[in-house]
């Protein structure tokens, strides 16, 4: 039953996007669980509209003092648990880190962004001396333009290059559906075609993604 546990603490980097994403796609097969850390608890409200998959459910009472419980409940009530975490480094990001199978890095093209990447990957460092346990993580590249390569990612990449992180094939596209996914509160397969351009290409996008975070997580219970 794995746990995996979004972080970067750039606001805006993706996070809780590729989490939703992450958390709808799976749910269409297995039951998900979210434990929503972020400070703006947008995943529960999401959920609150009513239009989450049947097999994906929110918890989201949870502070620094609660996270490890929260995330034990929640790993035994689903088989796939998808942590949120809040914008700021903090001790709970720390301590769901700490309970992590595997960690997605969100990583958008802007400087801070590699900073911020660079700095998860320290504490994820930290908490494999504190702990003796290897902790596993992907970065995935979001908000990327979907009609060139990004140049300014190449070198954003070039800086994380010293850390050895892995990089995801698959890009979280600046999309228009990927907004709307907030906006209608409900999953990509449901948005209104009509109304939002490109919704095809976008669940294609989400299931490459969500396809590569399986098989990373293949790759850490074979590890
Ligand atoms: N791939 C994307 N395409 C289009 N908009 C995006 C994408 N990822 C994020 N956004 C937008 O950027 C805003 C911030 O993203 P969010 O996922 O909340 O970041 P974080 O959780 O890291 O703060 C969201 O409101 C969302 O509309
Ligand atoms: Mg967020």
């Amino acid at each position: 039953m794995p746990t995996i546990v979004f972080a970067n603490p750039k606001g805006g980097a993706g996070k809780s996007t590729a989490a939703l994403l992450l958390a709808t796609e799976l749910a269409l097969e297995t039951d998900v669980c979210v434990v929503d850390a972020d400070v703006r608890r947008r995943i529960a409200k999401w959920a609150a509209g009513g239009n989450a998959p049947a097999r994906m459910t929110v918890v989201d009472d949870v502070d620094e003092e609660t996270v490890i419980d929260r995330i034990d409940e929640a790993a035994g009530a689903a088989p796939v648990v998808i942590v949120d975490l809040e914008g700021t480094a903090s001790k709970l990001v720390l301590l769901a880190i700490s309970q992590a199978d595997l960690v997605v890095i969100p990583l958008q093209d802007s400087a801070p962004d590699a900073e911020e990447a660079a700095a998860v990957i320290r504490v994820i460092r930290q908490q494999e001396r504190m702990s003796g346990r290897k902790v596993p993580y992907v970065v995935v590249r979001t908000r990327t333009p979907a009609a060139y390569r990004s140049r300014l990612m190449t070198y954003v990449l070039a800086q994380l290059q010293p850390t050895g992180a892995r990089i995801l094939e698959t890009e979280i596209v600046e999309r228009q559906a990927f907004k709307a996914l907030w906006v209608y509160q409900c999953p990509l397969e449901n948005l209104p075609s009509a109304e939002v351009s490109g919704t095809s290409n976008a669940i294609k996008n989400a299931r490459a993604y969500a396809q590569e975070v399986v098989q990373a997580l293949r790759g850490v219970a074979t590890a």
